[in-house]
């Protein structure tokens, strides 16, 4: 299949012509989006460097898998958390897909209670990660981690997935909500895309850009203190915030 007809076949999948999309609010769009891209291809939308793709795109999952371990462990290490630090942690994973860092944090942590927007990406993580018995799923509203009760998370972590929320209000939603289940002294870890785009889009996949500027506010509306935080401009700025 050529790269063209992939992305016909996701369209048509995520949103007929178009124009039921138009009518829907921000969260549904995300959903049916998001499903879309996993009927279709769900390694191809999620996967972030390199490109182990056969001439279908389709990914080795091995290395699909491994690509999602090596990213976590080197986004640990570059904040000094060690591996071991995890061992009793019970962690939530904002945006799983189809596991490929659920799998690895299942690895480090105690338990990890993982959400999706999407029940297609749920239902492949969940035969991905079948047999592995520390983990749970849920499917998220697309702005909030209801089922988590309160001040009973140790760690929570989410990469690529706020930079495709498409209202910037969404993803402080989150962060609320990361203050809520977090334990006093627990850590938010996570990446949002800051280059200075719309703060609101309707574009799924281009998302809506947070800046260092609003991480501050939102930290300190929230109770966090700012860690470290690094990556500023770029499509990459990581920040680890601890509530206090
Ligand atoms: C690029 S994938 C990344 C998946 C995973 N974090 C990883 O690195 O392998 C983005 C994921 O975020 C999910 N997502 C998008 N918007 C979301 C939202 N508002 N709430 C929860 N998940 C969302 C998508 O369904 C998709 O599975």
């Amino acid at each position: 299949m050529s790269l063209k007809a992939l992305l016909n076949k996701i369209v048509s999948g995520a949103g007929g012509d178009g124009s039921d999309s138009a009518n829907m609010d921000d969260k549904n769009v995300m959903e049916a989006t998001w499903d879309g891209y996993a009927r279709c291809n769900a390694a191809f939308y999620i996967a972030t460097e390199g490109k182990p793709l056969d001439e279908e795109f389709q990914w080795d999952m091995e290395k699909f898998f491994s690509q999602g371990r090596e990213e976590l462990l080197g986004i640990l290490r570059r904040f000094g958390f060690s591996p071991e630090s995890l061992g009793d942690s019970r962690v939530v994973e904002i945006g799983c897909g189809i596991g490929r860092q659920t799998h690895a944090l299942a690895e480090l942590a105690s338990s990890v209670v993982a959400c999706d927007i999407s029940e297609e990406m749920l239902r492949q993580a969940k035969e991905h990660l079948a047999g592995i018995d520390n983990v749970e799923f849920f499917k998220s509203s697309g702005s909030d981690l209801a089922p988590v009760e309160s001040n009973s998370v140790d760690l929570v972590y989410s990469f690529v997935v706020f930079q495709h929320i498409t209202d910037k209000e969404l993803t402080r939603s989150y962060f609320a909500e990361a203050s809520r289940v977090l334990k006093l002294g627990a850590r938010f870890l996570f990446q949002v895309k800051d280059l200075g785009g719309a703060s609101k889009s309707p574009d799924v996949w281009h998302g809506s850009d947070i800046s260092e500027k609003d991480i501050r506010g939102w930290s300190a509306d929230l109770g966090f203190r700012i860690d470290h935080m690094f990556g500023h401009k770029t499509h990459y700025l990581w920040a680890c915030l601890t509530k206090v």
